[in-house]
């Protein structure tokens, strides 16, 4: 049977609207595909603040949820599901930290450390456990397909 590290996961991918405005959407789709990974699902949208909300409600305490949310629906974002084995840790590893100030330091190859520009435009998101994968997943995909966009 299959190490359990080269089992083949699923995670969700965001390149974020100044990842989107920035014209970075190429390369970092090609990064992508160059380290393996399947793009089994694109989904090009403008999201609404409601979208946002529920889609980060585990931040909605945070000092910087309003101010999150009102950017993550300033534009449109590019939603992929990659996939591969390890594909979420291998994904979360390839963004970098999320600060792409530090990540400038100490991940200067790092997806945020090229494209980002601080804490809030960060450029892409990457889901950080099994569980957030499918749930987010479940939040963009499946919505989709039944029509609520
Ligand atoms: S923290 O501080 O460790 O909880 O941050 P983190 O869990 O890494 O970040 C969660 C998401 O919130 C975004 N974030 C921010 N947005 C705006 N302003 C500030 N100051 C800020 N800090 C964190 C961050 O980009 C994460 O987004 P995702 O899409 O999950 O990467």
């Amino acid at each position: 049977s299959a190490d359990a590290s080269t089992e083949t996961e699923k995670t969700l991918a965001i390149i974020k609207p100044d990842g989107v405005s920035g014209n970075y959407t190429n390369s970092i789709k090609e990064t992508i595909l160059d380290h393996g990974f399947k793009i089994t699902e694109e989904l090009f949208i403008q999201l609404d603040e409601d979208h946002v909300k529920s889609f980060y409600a585990e931040h909605s305490s945070r000092s910087f949820f309003p101010s999150l949310v009102e950017y993550m629906a300033s534009g449109p974002v590019l939603i992929m599901v990659l996939e591969k084995g390890n594909a979420i840790a291998d994904w979360r590893a390839l963004i970098g930290p999320t600060d792409p100030l530090k990540a400038k330091v100490t991940h200067p190859y790092s997806v945020r450390a090229i494209c980002g520009l601080d804490l809030q435009k960060n450029c892409v998101h990457g889901s950080d456990s099994p569980q957030s994968a499918a749930q987010e997943i479940t939040f963009f995909v499946e919505r989709t397909s039944s029509g609520h966009y």
